[in-house]
C-alpha cells in the first residue's frame, strides 16, 4: 500500500496539473460472476513491458467495475477512435447499461471490446498495488488486436481530434488526476 504524506497540492491544482499531459482515450472492460459486462472510460493506462508483455491500468477504488475486474481477474481495453467521444462520455458516468447503447464484440477470454476501436488488448491480471485512491492493476496481455484509425485525445478536460479540433461538448469530465 503506497499511502503518500502530507498534501503539498490541492486537489483542483493537481488536476489541473494532470490535465496539462496530452494521452488517448480508452474504455476498459470486464464481465462480472452473473455474466453481466462492466466497463468504465480511462486514461489513465499505459503499456508496461515488452518481454513478457505487461500493460498497466489505474482504477479508482470507487468505481463500479473495480470489484468485478479484480474478482474475474482479467480486463480488456479499447483504444477509442475520434469517432467515440460519445462513448467516452457514456463509459464515464456510472450508468449500469452502458453496453445496451454502444456496439462491442466478445472477445477470447469472454470480455467485451468497443467495436470499431483502433486496438485491443485482453489481459489477466499478474498483479495490483494499492496506491492512495486508486488501485493499479498490471495485466499480462493474452491477445491482441490492432484495427488502426485516428485516435480520441484527451486534453485539458476536452476531447479533440490528432489536429485539436473539439469533438463534441468540451466539458470538464474526468474525476481522477
Ligand atoms: C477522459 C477520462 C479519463 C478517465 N480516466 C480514468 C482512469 O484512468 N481511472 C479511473 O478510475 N477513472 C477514470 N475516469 C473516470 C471514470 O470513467 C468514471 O468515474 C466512471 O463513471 C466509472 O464508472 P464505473 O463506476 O461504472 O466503473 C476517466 C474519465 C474520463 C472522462
Amino acid at each position: 500500500m503506497i499511502a503518500g504524506g502530507p498534501a503539498v497540492i490541492a486537489p483542483g491544482e493537481f488536476r489541473a496539473f494532470a490535465g496539462q499531459f496530452v494521452t488517448g482515450v480508452t474504455v476498459v472492460t470486464t464481465r462480472d460472476g452473473d455474466g453481466q459486462f462492466q466497463g468504465l472510460t480511462m486514461n489513465a493506462v499505459s503499456a508496461l513491458s515488452l518481454t513478457p508483455p505487461l500493460y498497466l491500468i489505474c482504477v479508482e477504488r470507487n468505481a463500479t467495475t473495480l470489484s468485478p475486474l479484480l474478482e474475474s481477474r482479467l480486463f480488456g481495453l479499447s483504444i477509442l477512435s475520434k469517432e467515440q467521444s460519445t462513448i467516452a462520455r457514456l463509459f464515464a458516468t456510472k450508468n449500469r447499461n452502458k453496453f445496451r447503447d454502444c456496439p462491442f464484440v466478445v472477445g477470447r477470454t469472454g470480455v467485451p471490446l468497443i467495436a470499431g476501436a483502433l486496438g485491443h488488448i485482453e489481459c489477466s491480471i499478474a498483479q495490483t498495488i494499492e496506491a492512495g485512491d486508486h488501485i493499479v492493476v498490471i495485466g499480462q496481455v493474452e491477445h491482441a488486436d490492432i484495427k488502426g484509425g485516428e485516435p480520441l485525445v484527451y486534453f485539458r478536460s476536452a476531447f479533440l481530434d490528432l489536429g485539436g479540433e473539439p469533438l463534441g461538448e468540451a466539458r470538464a469530465l474526468a474525476e481522477s488526476p
